[in-house]
């Protein structure tokens, strides 16, 4: 069965509406997220764009920042501090990747905690780590959702997660351990130096694959049926319009068959994430109502 990440996500975004008319009819601030791109990076243009659509949908006012490439690191800074004092912003976010002369991490320190919507921030990871209330990075957030709205089963499955990022591997693999639902899964973390890869995946109940490469989970590397999370998003040139598709990280058309669930690529988990940085700008505000 499809997790339709499409579906789950207009009818989240729906809720957020009339969260926001409701707002809007008591008199309550507005929910304000601004979003900066810095420099012309094709793929990400089309997130911040998308996430800038969303915020139009469920009626958020919206910002977006857009930098040139050769911006100076303390310049990025700059902008950061002047979103960290305008009291009309509820949450933001920076757009990853940065280009090279610049310090990721020092952005994502930079960006007071209180607004963090991307949940980047060190302190609200180690919130995140301890079980509290805090802004979850949006996939991983976006993935528990989905979980949680087709009532899958998670507790005392196997659950192995490919791919260790800061953004999504490691948040999902404490998320799904916690004692909560989703959650209490036996959590495995996979990564480049693991070995035995398809030994450890093929005894998974639930198969998270955010590694990034391209049609990377095949058939036999997946138990028969198993919960399938497909987080890639890699672009593949090839001779069509657009000059590539979109690929995930799994093997689609030979592993569909095998699952009691899959999300497809697109449709699954990229606009589960998009919904998920509302929900946590809704928050953002909620917290300072
Ligand atoms: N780049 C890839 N995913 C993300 C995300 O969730 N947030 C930001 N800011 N950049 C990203």
């Amino acid at each position: 069965m499809l997790l339709d990440g499409k579906k789950v996500s207009q009818e989240i975004l729906e809720e957020i509406k009339l969260a926001v008319d409701a707002r809007k009819q008591a008199g309550k601030k507005v929910p304000h997220l601004a979003a900066v791109i810095v420099g012309n990076d094709g793929a990400s243009k089309t997130y911040v764009e998308s996430k800038i659509r969303a915020c139009e949908k469920v009626g958020f006012i919206s910002s977006h920042v857009k930098l040139d490439e050769s911006i100076s690191e303390q310049a990025l800074l700059s902008e950061i501090e002047k979103l960290n004092n305008d009291a009309s912003v509820d949450g933001f976010i920076i757009q990853l990747p940065l280009p090279k002369h610049i310090n990721e991490q020092k952005i994502i320190e930079a960006v007071s905690p209180q607004k963090d919507v991307d949940g980047f921030h060190p302190i609200n990871v180690g919130k995140l780590c301890l079980g509290m209330k805090t802004f979850v990075s949006a996939t991983p957030f976006g993935i528990m959702q989905l979980l949680k709205r087709y009532k899958i089963e998670t507790a005392g499955k196997n659950c192995v997660v490919i791919g260790r990022s800061n953004i999504v591997g490691s948040p999902m693999s404490i998320l799904l351990s916690k004692n909560d639902y989703p959650g209490n899964c036996t959590v495995t973390l996979c990564h480049s130096k693991t070995q035995n890869l398809k030994d450890i995946v093929s005894k998974a109940d639930i198969i998270v694959a955010a590694l990034g490469k391209a049609e990377f989970l095949t058939a036999d590397m997946v138990k028969q049926g198993a919960v399938v999370i497909d987080v890639g998003i890699t672009r593949v040139s090839d001779n069509s319009a657009k000059g590539y598709t979109i690929k995930g990280d799994v093997k689609f058309d030979e592993v569909a068959p095998k699952c009691s669930y899959i999300t497809p690529v697109p449709g699954g988990v990229g606009p589960m994430t998009i919904v998920s940085l509302m929900m946590n700008t809704l928050q953002a505000v909620e917290v300072s109502d």
